[in-house]
């Protein structure tokens, strides 16, 4: 297999005057990879178009070596999709009903559908419930059953549309680390669109950034973020505002975010918040990077975007 599962070349679709995806010429590496942009940036025109529900204004694309064009059967039966919204789930069908349909619209024979829908209902944590009817089931339990009708017919790539969009934080991690571990347990490729950079990071090491239908930036997250401003995230308990002005009083930039001290990281940052904390008497009770939206780590690259490679 070559080292890219989805190339495109000027890929670009509007949607009568309006800008969809531009230009848009991407090479997705083997294992996993992050579709990273703000709201209306192109990440759920890309798919669509990839998976040939909507057909491109211009440009090209292949999946897997399969051209989206003129081979989108093949395509399709290589791609588990998990779309944005919410799937019209027939609330008196059970979960195994539902997931094993899908693998017959997949082109499974009956008895092969029902053994992999009740293998995918396990894998995401649903077997017990897999003759429950979907009507009963709370937003993350869908959404996993979604997963599992991805599964069913056993694609080599997976591609997660905003799946944890109005899921609580348990449910989140619980569906980040079925994505995640996708790639490792069962050797899928994936690809997660989401416009939250942690979402990313926990289950990909990889992105593709997305603004405007434009591709702004691609390559490993660690070289897309290493240089840039970010800061730490502290909470105290006891002589917080002694603390806050030790801090002030050495230089450092510090806000409150949410109930959190932010301290943009400078020289020795860690070091200095815990001298500051030992000096104030104030005790850590939280210390961690913070949890960066997209924005805020790629600001600059978003501000500017006309000196972008
Ligand atoms: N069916 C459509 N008709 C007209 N314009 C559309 C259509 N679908 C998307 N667009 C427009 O194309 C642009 C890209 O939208 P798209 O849904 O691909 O973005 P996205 O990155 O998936 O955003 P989100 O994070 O909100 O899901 C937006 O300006 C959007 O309004
Ligand atoms: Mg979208």
């Amino acid at each position: 297999m070559s080292a890219e599962i989805i190339t495109t070349d000027r890929l670009s679709k509007f949607y009568g005057s309006i800008r969809g995806i531009d230009d848009v010429s991407i090479k997705v590496p083997t294992g996993g990879v992050g579709f990273l942009g703000p709201n209306g940036a192109g990440k759920t025109t890309l798919i669509r178009t990839l998976l040939g529900i909507i057909r491109p204004t211009k440009g090209s694309g292949y999946v897997l070596g399969y051209n989206i064009k003129s081979e989108i059967n093949q395509v399709r039966d290589r791609i588990g999709y998990i779309p944005e919204f919410n799937t019209s789930f027939i609330p008196d069908m059970t979960a195994m009903k539902f997931v094993a349909f899908c693998g017959r619209m997949n082109g499974l024979a009956n008895a092969e559908s029902k053994q992999r829908a009740s293998d995918s209902l396990y894998y995401v944590g649903l077997g017990e419930e897999r003759y429950r009817k979907l009507g009963t089931f709370s937003l993350g339990m869908k959404q996993k059953v979604k997963l599992a009708s991805a599964l069913v017919h056993d694609p080599e790539i997976i591609i997660a549309d905003e799946p944890t969009n109005g899921l609580d934080p348990t449910g989140r991690t619980q569906m980040l680390e079925l994505i995640r571990n996708l790639q490792t347990d069962q050797n899928k490729h994936v690809i997660l669109s989401s416009h939250l950079l942690r979402d990313v990071e926990q289950t990909t090491d990889y992105a593709i950034v997305f603004s405007e239908g434009e591709i702004l930036a691609q390559g490993k997250i660690k070289d897309l973020t290493s240089g840039r401003s970010t800061s730490i995230s502290v909470k105290v308990k006891y002589h917080q505002e002694q603390f806050i002005r030790n801090l002030k009083d050495k230089g450092f930039e510090v806000w409150d975010e949410g109930g959190f001290i932010e301290v943009k990281k400078f020289n020795d940052t860690e070091k200095a918040i815990f001298i500051a904390a030992y000096d104030s008497g104030a005790e850590i009770r939280y210390f961690g990077s913070r949890s960066s939206t997209l924005e805020d780590v790629f600001v600059d690259l978003f501000r500017n975007k006309e000196g972008i490679q």
